[in-house]
């Protein structure tokens, strides 16, 4: 088993895993010295490419993106989504992540569930191709977003679906917009670790798309934690070069070539 997996599963129980989206290089290459897992998220269907839902990205643009964020990881877990339609059934799911794992070398795939899908996580796994499972809110199938768990039998399923992916080989399983009862519930009565989003402090670990923590995304739901306000700085930054330029500030004498290197 890979190591880095192996790392993840030791943290049942003993610590916390710390998990968060990148799309490119420079930003994983910052999150890669603090995160436990990074994950290539379909979510760049809205928060980069400015879709309204996440099914509009392709297989070839996600292997893409992650070719550009392999770059900038050394030490985490590098996860990638598997984009809607792209492993609907066990053929074409398989024939993917394959291609996937080749193309970008990344540790694992992340498929959301849609209840009856742990037959097609059970074959890649059989394939060697580790798997995260993605239950609660899965905007892949789900057109209304709801609160996932908020009633006893519901929550129940959600630990049948949690323990059917588990059974399947996942390594772990991402918890999205579970009450706090059932994240509970859940991360309790499996032994693979969750990861929660907007699912309490009660999973293994926790992720967050990356621009909504940054504050560049301007998507800022209840779950969400904005740890910066970067959209503030660099506006900032832009206003002032836009004034250097317009005053002829900027180039100055010192950012000339004379022939010297340029770095
Ligand atoms: O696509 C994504 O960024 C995700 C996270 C919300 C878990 O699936």
């Amino acid at each position: 088993m890979n190591i880095k997996i192996k790392n993840i599963l030791k943290k049942k129980n003993n610590g916390k895993i710390v998990s968060l989206t990148a799309y490119s290089k420079n930003i994983a290459k910052i999150l890669d010295n603090y995160c436990d897992i990074i994950l290539v998220g379909d979510s760049m269907a809205n928060v980069l490419y400015g879709f309204d839902d996440t099914h509009k990205i392709n297989l070839e643009t996600i292997i893409k993106h992650t070719i550009s964020v392999k770059k900038g990881v050394k030490k985490s877990l590098l996860v990638v989504d598997m984009p809607k339609g792209t492993y609907s059934n066990i053929k074409k799911a398989k024939k993917n992540a394959k291609l996937i794992m080749k193309l970008t070398k990344c540790d694992a795939v992340k498929l959301e569930s849609n209840s009856k899908n742990f037959k097609i996580i059970r074959e890649l796994v059989n394939s060697k191709i580790p798997v995260m499972g993605h239950i609660g809110y899965t905007p892949q199938f789900k057109k209304k977003f709801r609160i996932e768990g908020t009633s006893v039998s519901s929550a129940k399923k959600l630990l049948i679906e949690a323990k059917l992916i588990e059974s399947a080989g996942a390594f772990s399983i991402v918890l999205e917009c579970l009450t706090p009862k059932a994240s509970a519930l859940v991360t309790k009565n499996i032994s693979i670790p969750t990861i929660g989003i907007g699912s309490s402090s009660h999973c293994d670990g926790q992720i967050l798309v990356t621009d909504d923590m940054l504050g560049i995304s301007g998507f800022y739901p209840k779950f969400v934690k904005k740890y910066a306000s970067l959209n503030r700085t660099i506006e900032k930054a832009v206003k002032k070069y836009s004034r250097d330029v317009k005053k002829g500030n900027f180039p100055l004498k010192k950012n000339f070539l004379n022939g010297s290197k340029p770095r």
